[in-house]
């Protein structure tokens, strides 16, 4: 690649942020950064040692863009990915507008990334999706797969900068001996469990739940039967995932841990005798799906359990974005 112009929606945001750090720890060739938000409001962001003002997204100069990450909202999406790519940029969107459009790929790159073709809108899954069909695909192509359920443990940053706060300080009024006010959830997260992330919408599963299904299927091509049941906890960063499969053809446990551990983006973690046993803590800061607790269901003959866990802002937002853009990079030859 050589140098790139590369445009950031949502550049003082969470994800924005990350988009950022990993940018520049990847040494990506960006020959113009262009962090946009809402408005400039006399903002800045840091990159390679500049600051560099944030400009308003609706004053933004398309025409002088290659890439644009956009990570900022739904709405923002719809306004102004269209535009973008009626310039000729290339659009890796991290927000659900486009995931399900029939003409928009959905792309992780250890997956499915020749889907991608010459898009000018591309999407990017949800982050509890991304880790999930990293950590399935090796075991799909190997041993097909009947079924999935999967049960998540989704981090608060999951839900931008302002849920991080909240559990902060939800946390210090528990801890003075009062009950918090809910404000980012319809309760308090603070050393409590919500069993949704979302709204309900059909059949009682929520949104969330929804997007592991239908995404992880437009992913793989195929009509997977998988259901879930997404659930917040009061972790700052990293989601995990139990995950219950049952493969096609009958294999050992030792075969499903040996396609693990070969499998692109995947580290196999999982020697609960020495310590080695995922978390969210080992897991945040860095790239990799980390997947343990690989082990037989006691009564179905081809049923196995997982625990795959990975950081919800590296892998499953800006580095999976930034993968995408990678793999694209005869686009900018
Ligand atoms: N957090 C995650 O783990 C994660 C994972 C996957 C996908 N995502 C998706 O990534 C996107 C960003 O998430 P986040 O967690 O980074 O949220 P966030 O921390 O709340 O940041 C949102 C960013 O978007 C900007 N923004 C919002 N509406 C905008 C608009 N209409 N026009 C221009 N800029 C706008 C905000 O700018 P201002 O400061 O000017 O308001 C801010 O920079 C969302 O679509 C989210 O669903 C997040």
């Amino acid at each position: 690649m050589s140098g790139l112009r590369v445009a950031i929606l949502g550049a003082t945001g969470l994800v924005g942020e990350t988009i950022l750090r990993v940018l520049e720890e990847r040494r990506t060739p960006v020959r113009r950064l262009v962090p946009l938000a809402t408005g400039g409001k006399g903002r800045h962001v840091e990159f390679r040692g500049h600051t560099i003002p944030v400009e308003a997204v609706d004053q933004v100069r398309w025409d002088e863009v290659d890439v644009a990450f956009f990570a900022a909202s739904n709405e923002a999406s719809e306004r102004y990915a269209p535009e973008a790519a009626s310039y000729g940029v290339t659009v890796i969107d991290k927000s659900s507008y486009f995931r399900m459009d029939p003409k928009v790929p959905l792309i992780v790159p250890e997956v499915n990334l020749a889907a991608a073709g010459d898009a000018r809108i591309i999407a990017s899954p949800n982050c509890s999706t991304i880790q999930l069909v990293v950590a399935l695909n090796p075991i799909l192509l190997r041993f097909g797969l009947e079924r999935v359920i999967v049960s998540t443990y989704q981090a608060v940053s999951g839900t931008g900068r302002e849920a991080i706060e909240t559990l902060h300080q939800e946390a210090k009024t528990s801890l003075a001996g009062e009950r918090p006010e809910p404000s980012t959830y319809p309760v308090p997260i603070a050393f409590n469990v919500l069993p949704y992330c979302d709204r309900f919408m059909d059949e009682n599963y929520t949104g969330e739940e929804w997007k592991l299904t239908r995404e992880s299927q437009k992913i793989f091509g195929q009509a997977l039967a998988l259901s879930a049941t997404a659930v917040r906890v009061p972790v700052y960063v990293g989601h995990s995932e139990s995950v219950y499969l049952e493969t096609t053809r009958a294999v050992a446990e030792e075969e499903v841990r040996d396609c693990l551990r070969e499998a692109p983006g995947v580290r196999l973690w999982d020697s609960p005798s020495e310590g080695k046993v995922p978390t969210p803590l080992d897991v945040a800061g860095q790239d990799l799906v980390w997947v343990g607790r690989v082990r037989r269901d006691l009564f179905h003959p081809r049923g196995f359990h997982l625990f795959v866990v990975a950081d919800n802002l590296r892998k499953g937002a800006a580095t999976n974005a930034i993968q995408i853009m990678e793999g694209l990079s005869h686009r900018w030859r």
